[in-house]
């Protein structure tokens, strides 16, 4: 690592954006034949909010599941704070303080808002249940932490009035904010988004986007995120990385990889719904 990537700078919105988090260095994914993901390298700064882009297929959820540690790559190492990561399983790589929504949501549909955001709080229950059985207050202790994290967040993205539904019941832009809900209360230090405003009508994607800058400015959470809506992108961003094919195409600030003609080729000139 050279001087740059543990020095901090001031972007020209103004905002600082930290040392290197997190490098991800020529990463290679194969799943027999298919290659997903072709020697990628890109790193996150503390801070920072990480856009991935990129054509359908182009690796991008994939490679979220590299970095939370799903999928292990064939190729390539990921370094966090400067360590080499071994191979990890997801609750451990949650144990670092990385948490993550996906792309299909992924909650228990009987359950309230309020209990699925409990969920998130597993990493940081630190009593075994034998424990819990022996001796109460240690657990008892716990769970009074645990729900006061959690109503913090219920306030946060302005959910009170949904505390006791079933998610199932609720409208799609709402159950990707009790998604968000969800990974907010494990307090990830890094937190990844697999398209969290995908489906969502104009202005429930202007309330994620909202919430999104908000938990990057309240919590200083590190934020990559893979998003579509270019607009969303060029106005949240404080740098994008282009995948297409499984290889890096654009790597800048968004006003760089919008001016990069093979970007302009890769990913502007196609739709997506
Ligand atoms: N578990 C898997 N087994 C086999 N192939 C996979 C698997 N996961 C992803 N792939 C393949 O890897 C490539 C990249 O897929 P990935 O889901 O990462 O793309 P993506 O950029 O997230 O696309 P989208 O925008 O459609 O979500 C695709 O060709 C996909 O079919
Ligand atoms: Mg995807």
């Amino acid at each position: 690592m050279n001087d740059m990537n543990h020095d901090s700078y001031v972007t020209p919105d103004g905002r600082t954006i930290g040392p290197v988090m997190m490098e991800v260095q020529n990463i290679t994914l194969r799943f027999g034949g298919v290659v997903a993901i072709k020697d990628i390298s890109f790193d996150i700064r503390e801070g920072e909010i990480r856009a991935i882009i990129g054509p359908n297929g182009a690796g991008k959820s994939s490679m979220l599941n590299v970095i939370n540690g799903f999928y292990h790559p064939q190729e390539g190492g990921i370094y966090f704070r400067g360590e080499k990561r071994g191979p990890m399983k997801p609750y451990q790589i949650a144990q670092q303080g990385i948490a993550r929504t996906f792309q299909n949501i992924a909650l228990f549909k009987g359950m309230s808002t309020l209990d699925n955001i409990m969920t998130g709080r597993f990493t940081h229950m630190k009593a075994p249940v034998w424990k819990q059985a022996l001796w109460h207050g240690e657990a008892e202790r716990e769970e009074i932490e645990n729900r006061e994290v959690v109503e913090k967040i219920i306030d946060f993205l302005e959910i009170q009035a949904i505390r006791k539904t079933p998610v199932g019941r609720l409208p799609y832009g709402l159950q990707k904010r009790v998604e968000l809900g969800r990974a907010l209360a494990a307090e990830p230090k890094l937190l990844l988004l697999d398209e969290p405003m995908a489906g969502m009508n104009v202005e429930e994607k202007e309330d994620m986007s909202r919430f999104i800058l908000d938990v990057n400015d309240e919590f200083g959470t590190t934020i990559a995120l893979i998003e579509h809506d270019m607009g969303v992108v060029m106005d949240i961003s404080d740098r994008v990385v282009v995948l297409d094919y499984g290889r890096k195409i654009g790597d800048g600030t968004p006003a760089e990889v919008i001016a990069n003609p093979e970007v302009i080729d890769a990913y502007l000139g196609v739709s997506h719904d």
